[in-house]
């Protein structure tokens, strides 16, 4: 068996990366991370890294990990070698570097053997994450704004730092905490895939405080945006939660998919959520499947049974 080297990513490692992204995407193994389809996982990692660690053979790349995409993925014939559990290692080394109080690793429901990989590397269960789908012929409203407030679109040039700011307040307590970090934004920027418009922001008209936003990503190919359509984030500053901004920030992002083409709108969110379920739900969204979030806090110890 040749030698294994397990390390964090660098820009050379990114061809071996998409390969076998390729073939793991292609045999499902996609399904239970953030990015079932695998659509930017890719990229993310070519802008930065450092979000992902490989395990290499040479040049060759066996597995890999990514704790921000909650995927972890070993090469069918290198199973059950320990490749696993070295990344789980490192991926909670650079969780804990990163500040993270855990790790986080995606599987379906009824995976078995993953559900074994995961409990044998000291993970438990955490939440639901629900997938929902907006019926096409389903009607969403206009957004309304309360007097002095006005939605616009993101503009790269003023607002990647009042936004990555209220990213990251409007997420600090979520189920699974979220944050941005200001460079990968702006390194993210250059994807021709991705507009300005894509994001809405919510201010103040007087104060040009920013109190909300609702990010879509839509998947474009050479231009052509394709018939599913995500809403990725939506978010209020927190002093402002609990007034209805979010049904409105949401009613703006499935108009806006809508309006440049995409038919089947889909978003994602945890189970232990229960006021952003209902919101979605209540607009017309229809759960349709789950993925199972494990967690590892990062400092403790290995359970007594983990080898090395
Ligand atoms: C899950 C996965 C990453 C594990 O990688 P691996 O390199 O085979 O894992 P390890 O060899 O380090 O296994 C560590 C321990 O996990 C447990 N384990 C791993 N695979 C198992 C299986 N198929 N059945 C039962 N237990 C298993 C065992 O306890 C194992 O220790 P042991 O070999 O000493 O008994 C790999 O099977 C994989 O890539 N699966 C498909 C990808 C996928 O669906 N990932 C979902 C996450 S989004």
């Amino acid at each position: 068996v040749p030698s294994v080297e397990v390390r964090r990513l660098t820009a050379d490692g990114i061809p071996a990366l998409a390969r076998e992204v390729d073939r793991a995407r292609a045999a499902g193994e996609f399904r239970a991370s953030s990015d079932p389809a695998a659509e930017f996982f890719v990229k993310s990692a070519a802008v930065d890294p450092g979000l992902v660690a490989g395990a290499f053979e040479g040049d060759e790349l066996v597995g890999f990990v990514s704790a921000e995409f909650k995927v972890i993925v070993v090469r069918p014939d290198r199973r059950r070698r320990g490749i696993g559990r070295a990344l789980v290692k490192i991926a909670l080394d650079s969780e804990r570097a990163r500040g993270r109080p855990q790790a986080i690793l995606g599987v379906l429901p009824g995976d078995a053997s993953t559900t074994a990989f995961l409990r044998a590397t000291g993970f438990a269960f955490h939440s639901t994450l629900w997938d929902l789908d907006l019926p096409r012929d389903s009607a969403v409203a206009e957004p309304v704004w309360p007097d002095g407030h006005a939605a616009r679109p993101f503009d790269r040039r003023r607002d990647v730092g009042p936004w990555v700011r209220l990213f990251n307040a409007a997420f600090a307590d979520h189920a699974t905490p979220l944050q941005l970090d200001e460079s990968f934004i702006v390194a993210g920027l250059d994807d021709p895939a991705i507009e300005d418009a894509d994001t809405g922001l919510l201010e103040e008209t007087v104060s040009g405080d920013l109190v909300g936003f609702s990010a879509t990503a839509p998947v474009r190919h050479g231009g052509v945006v394709a018939e599913r359509g995500e809403i990725w984030t939506i978010g209020v500053r927190p002093d402002r939660q609990g007034a209805g901004l979010g049904r409105q920030l949401l009613r703006w992002g499935v108009r806006r998919l809508r309006a440049i083409g995409v038919r089947d709108v889909t978003l994602a969110v945890n189970g232990r959520n229960e006021r952003a379920l209902g919101l979605y739900e209540t607009e017309g969204f229809v759960r349709s499947r789950t993925r199972e979030r494990w967690a590892r806090p990062v400092e403790r110890e290995a359970p007594a049974v983990e080898r090395g």
